[in-house]
């Protein structure tokens, strides 16, 4: 053991982050802006790699935040910065920035925000007004927590806002209809003006969760549930381990894992994975066997159904009304193992950081616990007694010095709040 206490990411509260962004857009930009709104990172609790296949995820948003201060413009220029680039600020013309790869290619982070107004214009709101923008962000990047999806959401509220759109409502009281064609806008903006070909549910979570509760989102047809999940009030947190583990979706991994379900979909003659029922997976694995990659399509395919299930089964069990604990709380865990397992054997979207940080994890008494996100990197969660959460967090750290990785950082995940505007 050591005496090193484990790093914990706090996140900043609505006041300091509204703060911060108001004081960074009048030093660089000499106004006061229209407002400032913010957008939250996320965490899966279950339901990995399922959303692209018209499946079941359980996310929560996070406590920790991108908070954008926004000044509407009367021209089409689109100016940002963040306390990284106070240098050099990006400035762009919404009439000529375009998708990756396009002569109109917009770099980094100011894709996520001025690609929402671009995508915005695609998908029928013409003709949007420019604007200019200070971030200041506390959810960790490239952590696999949504760093990019609450960068884009918070753009969306804020436009929504003063273009008068009339999708988002308030976070107190939101338009879920409205927000839910956000969320289109912000997939959009991921997948065309950044190249990362991931599904919606990042952005689902940031514009649709609630405080308090886990979002079941059925990606078939964008239906939400909110289910329950004040752990602290059952005695039990989770924890998130960020492994500090490269983490990217637009390296060509998540498109191969994206593409074979594909394949598997149409050798299997059916729209989406989703579509094979559980019952149903060992005729459809049978008829996967014969094709040329048959290995890799059999393994991807089975993640996916017996995720959806596993996501079906723990939406269930947190819904029946009885406290997590006991059997109860036994099962979860079980299915949130589980849950690893697929993603590590079948999915192989894992890697070392990860397995060692679940494995640590269960060892010092977690009830479970998973890689969270797109995996590769990134970050896992662990479900645990509210008072084990420091000792949990340093046995995972104490795990990786013995395996020379980089120390990880610890985040306590609260279900909150989703994007609005703070002030
Ligand atoms: C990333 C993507 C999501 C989802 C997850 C895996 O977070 O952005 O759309 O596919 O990976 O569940």
């Amino acid at each position: 053991m050591t005496n090193d206490a484990p790093v914990f990411a706090p996140a900043l509260s609505p006041k300091e982050g509204s703060e911060a962004a108001t004081a960074l857009f009048r030093e660089v930009f000499e106004a006061e802006p229209d407002g400032v709104w913010y957008a939250p990172g996320r965490v899966n609790v279950i339901g990995e790699h399922t959303d692209y296949n018209g499946g079941l995820a359980l996310p929560i948003a996070l406590p920790h935040r991108a908070h954008l201060a926004l000044r509407r413009r009367e021209d089409r220029v689109v100016r940002l910065v963040s306390p990284q680039t106070r240098e050099k600020v990006d400035v762009m013309d919404l009439d000529t920035i375009g998708p990756k790869g396009t002569p109109g290619e917009v770099e980094h982070w100011a894709s996520y925000i001025a690609g929402v107004a671009w995508s915005l214009e695609r998908d029928g709101f013409e003709n949007l007004p420019g604007f200019d923008a200070a971030l200041v962000s506390c959810v960790p990047l490239g952590g696999g927590l949504s760093s990019s999806a609450a960068l884009e959401c918070s753009a969306a509220v804020a436009i929504d806002e003063v273009a008068h759109l009339g999708l988002a409502g308030t976070a107190q009281e939101p338009d879920d209809t409205g927000r839910a064609r956000l969320v289109t806008s912000c997939v959009r903006t991921e997948n065309e003006m950044a190249g990362a070909p991931t599904g919606g549910m990042d952005q689902s979570a940031s514009l649709r969760c609630r405080e308090g509760h886990a979002l079941e989102l059925d990606c078939r047809d964008g239906s939400v549930t909110h289910v329950p999940f004040d752990l602290a009030a059952e005695g039990l947190a989770l924890l998130v381990i960020d492994t500090k583990a490269k983490h990217s979706l637009d390296d060509g991994q998540y498109g191969a894992r994206r593409a074979a379900c594909e394949r598997a979909a149409e050798i299997l003659g059916v729209e989406l994975l989703a579509d094979i029922a559980i019952e149903d997976l060992p005729g459809a694995l049978e008829r996967l066997s014969g094709a040329d990659d048959a290995d890799e399509l059999v393994k991807r395919t089975r993640h996916v159904v017996t995720e959806i299930d596993r996501t079906r089964r723990l939406v269930s069990l947190l819904q029946d009304g009885r406290p997590l604990r006991g059997e109860k709380l036994a099962e979860a865990g079980r299915l949130m193992d589980a849950s690893h397992e697929s993603l590590r054997v079948d999915y192989e979207c894992t890697c070392p950081e990860l397995d060692v940080a679940v494995e640590a994890a269960r060892a010092a008494g977690a009830h479970g616990a998973r890689m969270t996100g797109g995996g590769f990197g990134g970050s896992a969660i662990a479900l645990v007694d509210a008072d084990a959460v420091h000792a949990v967090a340093a046995a995972v750290a104490d795990a990786y010095r013995r395996e020379g990785f980089n120390p990880p950082a610890f985040l306590d995940a609260v279900p909150a709040a989703p994007a609005g505007r703070l002030v």
